[in-house]
């Protein structure tokens, strides 16, 4: 079960860390904690015979999380008969049986593999006329909010801080829409598109505020590509330039991480700021190269 490593106690890391981060030591050990969280929701649910509300997400993160819930099902029988899922986002346009459209992702990695019913789980369409966006928008949030609203909103990070496809700029009571991607998303998903030029400018997301709503929210986040937009995030101000760093205003989020993905969190890169440390010649050398880069002085100085 995922705790937060975070002793309230001492308050150490909160003078840094406004969001709980749990650090794992490589994404496959992260992305089973998450499954078992995941898998123990789902099951108190079956028991008080309720629906579980998945809030879903694409990218590369989740992918180890969904074949660990794929192996649940298969080998130790957890059923998705009462889960209704969400995904955040869709390209648009996307045809769904597209290499690259999210229905084709999740239908592959989850739900073709699970017992959920196909009507249970709904991902934003990508072949609606532009005329037929806003209201299917509006509708996307009626769905979720007849049903209570999200239980568990499952998260990846861009690596500017985009959550779903609210990218920076977003604002924090944004609602479901038709998006213009950043460049510096369209360059992470050219390789999938095979070029620039064939990757979307556009797409649908959920807004922000649904995602604010969620009742808990769990955010993966693997490798040293995401170390920097993790540390602004956790630590740096709540600004829609990071429309992550909102989720600091979020009562039960945890950022689960890898080694990799954390290694700029204070607590991690400067332990001594945070804690009392046994100071080792590595340690030393580290304090030293910080301290000058912070006063931009030469080490001798
Ligand atoms: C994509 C998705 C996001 C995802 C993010 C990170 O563009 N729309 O929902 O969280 O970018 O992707 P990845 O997990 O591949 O780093």
């Amino acid at each position: 079960m995922i705790k937060s490593i975070i002793d309230k106690s001492t308050g150490f890391e909160k003078r840094f860390e406004n969001i709980d981060t749990v650090v794992f030591e490589n994404s496959t050990d992260a992305s089973k904690a998450v499954a078992q969280q995941i898998a123990a929701l789902i099951k108190s649910k079956q028991e008080k015979n309720e629906s579980c509300v998945l809030g879903l997400a694409t990218g590369s993160s989740p992918k180890g999380l969904y074949a660990e819930l794929v192996r649940l099902h298969k080998e130790e029988g957890l059923s998705f008969k009462n889960v209704i899922t969400f995904n955040l986002d869709e390209y648009y346009p996307m045809e769904p049986d597209s290499v690259n459209s999210y229905v084709r992702f999740m239908k592959e990695l989850l739900m073709d593999q699970v017992d959920i019913l196909p009507e249970n789980y709904h991902i934003p369409d990508g072949l609606l006329t532009k005329e037929e966006i806003a209201d299917y928008c509006a509708d996307y949030e009626t769905k979720i909010e007849a049903l209570g609203g999200i239980d568990l909103q499952v998260l990846g990070i861009g690596a500017n801080g985009h959550i779903g496809f609210n990218e920076s700029g977003s604002l924090q009571n944004s609602k479901t829409r038709l998006v213009a991607l950043d460049h510096i998303t369209r360059v992470a998903a050219s390789k999938d598109f095979f070029g620039l030029n064939n990757t979307p400018r556009t797409a649908i997301t959920l807004g922000v505020k649904k995602i604010m709503e969620a009742k808990q929210v769990i955010l993966l986040a693997w490798g040293e590509g995401k170390a920097d937009v993790v540390k602004k995030s956790v630590e740096g101000e709540v600004t829609n330039r990071i429309p992550a760093s909102f989720l600091q205003e979020h009562n039960n989020v945890v950022f689960v991480l890898d080694k990799e993905a954390s290694s700029k969190l204070t607590r991690i890169n400067r332990p001594w700021l945070v804690e009392k440390i046994v100071w080792t010649d590595k340690l030393t050398r580290k304090a030293v190269l910080g301290l000058a880069l912070d006063l931009k002085k030469p080490i001798l100085m």
